[in-house]
């Protein structure tokens, strides 16, 4: 037999080992849940009319269908999210101002008064907190500079710095900035970003974290981190980073873009502080959808009765509007805030409702997958799984690329991301997109590559994997070797 054909068979033998994993999954069914874009979808450019039959049953065979691992970027959408907001829309055609307080027979959908509050209630046990803690709201860097304007309160003669890591995604780096300058602070003096010296892939350890804390805990307010860092999929000791800064009096906000239905979360049983998210990645509700934010319940109390004479006096100050006052007196449009007690008392504006419903659509799936705890265990596997077949690759293949994501599974979600060598990042992207695999590039020269656990399968994996060492060969013909 030629080398060729021995290769195409290990091919197949390999996916034929997927198969059997994918079969095994007790997660399996929740693919079905999904749109999956198929090659021909991704390399169109019209406007997909997904009614038609052809292209649905296109859709449904699994070999037409792309190897989409860029839930890190964004979530596939669920094939329930038309349907809710088929719903949502004929609610406000048939209704108009009545759906926000009058509940349909038979509808799914809560009243449009009550959307945030069912919302929050399907998010917290994603972040592991009660449901008063968290609010759907606004989008993550808004909700970022919201959280600062409450909870960052700099004394330029005591503590005045917020640290944040040196990598930081921008829109985080950008909010520190510009609230330093907010408060006629010098980013010079006030920023604080921590490097990882014992690390090339600026992997910084928790004690790394630590030692840049402990450096400036004395003139450090706030603490601003990611959950994973979104550029090496580095998932930090959010229980023990937040109860080390808490010892040096520094307020802890997480961001959690990329953590949040990724890993699970314990954020009030960790004493988080604040977090916000975005809920595009894993949480699938759509480009640009309604973001979400968490208050532990230790700052949100609201102490003082509305008839008392002061009663700003009575809760933290915030950036407020009227989505955050005490509901009893939310319409009667008195000129007197007063917040309700938890994180929803940090909202400004009535929320969205056609994002709410897109959010809620998902988290449905997340309540038939069983929550975060079945879908972090398959997680685990798929992306060890993942891990070991680059390990398999042929030596000339592993030379050109490395693993930045650390190799314990404690401390990654789904994501890998892959350190190309220099000057490949194009053709790899290029041809990955041409064989139907979506992944995402993170210049200069990372791709990075997430299974995730609600539609992604083994056998997704070992095509991945294949496409990819086709890639690297491209690579290679492109550097004429
Ligand atoms: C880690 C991180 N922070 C902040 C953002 C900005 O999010 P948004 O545009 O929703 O404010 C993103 C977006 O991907 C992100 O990944």
């Amino acid at each position: 037999m030629s080398s060729a054909s021995d290769a195409g068979g290990t091919a197949q033998q390999a996916r034929a080992q997927a198969q059997a994993l994918d079969q095994e999954d007790p997660l399996a069914f929740t693919r079905s849940e999904f749109n999956i874009p198929t090659v021909a979808d991704i390399a169109s450019t019209r406007l997909a009319d997904p009614g038609s039959k052809g292209s649905s049953e296109m859709r449904e065979s699994e070999s037409a269908k792309c190897i989409y691992l860029c839930g890190n970027s964004l979530g596939l959408q669920p094939k329930r999210t038309p349907t809710r907001i088929n719903q949502y829309l004929s609610t406000w055609a048939a209704q108009g101002v009545q759906g926000h307080f009058k509940p349909l027979e038979g509808s799914p959908l809560p009243t449009w008064l009550d959307a945030d509050a069912q919302a929050a209630e399907l998010i917290a046990p994603i972040v592991g907190a009660a449901p008063s803690e968290v609010a759907v709201m606004q989008t993550l860097t808004a909700n970022l500079h919201l959280l600062m304007s409450a909870f960052y309160r700099p004394d330029i003669n005591g503590k005045h710095k917020i640290i944040l890591e040196s990598k930081a995604f921008p829109s985080d780096h950008f909010a520190v900035e510009t609230q330093l300058r907010h408060h006629g602070l010098n980013p010079k003096t006030s920023m604080v970003t921590i490097e990882s010296p014992f690390s090339q892939d600026n992997v910084p350890s928790t004690y790394d974290i630590m030692s840049v804390i402990s450096t400036h805990a004395a003139t450090t307010a706030l603490l601003l981190l990611p959950g994973i860092q979104y550029y090496t999929g580095q998932l930090l000791d959010i229980n023990v980073i937040t109860a080390f800064a808490h010892k040096h009096d520094i307020f802890v906000i997480w961001d959690l873009a990329h953590a949040v239905g990724n890993v699970p979360l314990s954020l009030h049983d960790w004493n988080a502080d604040a977090a916000a998210w975005c809920s595009y990645k894993y949480l699938n509700s759509g480009p640009g959808s309604i973001g979400g934010l968490f208050v532990h319940e230790r700052h949100s109390q609201v102490t003082k009765a509305v008839t008392d004479t002061k009663p700003e006096e009575g809760y933290t100050n915030r950036l407020a509007g009227w989505w955050g006052n005490d509901k009893s007196s939310r319409f009667t449009m008195a000129n007197k805030f007063h917040p309700v007690a938890g994180a929803a008392g940090f909202q400004l504006s009535n929320p969205s409702i056609l994002d709410i419903t897109s959010l809620s659509a998902s988290l449905e799936v997340f309540g038939l997958a069983g929550g975060m705890q079945p879908l972090r265990k398959k997680s685990l596997r798929l992306t060890a799984y993942l891990e070991t077949l680059l390990a398999g690759m042929k030596e000339e293949d592993k030379a050109m690329f490395r693993i930045i994501t650390p190799s314990d599974p404690r401390q990654r979600g789904a994501q890998l991301s892959i350190l190309l060598a220099d000057g490949l990042l194009g053709i790899v992207m290029s041809t990955l997109e041409a064989r139907g695999v979506i992944a995402d590039e993170r210049k200069p020269d990372v791709i990075r590559v997430a299974p995730a656990p609600l539609y992604n399968t083994f056998e997704d994996c070992v095509r991945f994997v294949q496409v990819f060492s086709l890639a690297l060969e491209s690579g290679r013909r492109a550097r004429g070797e």
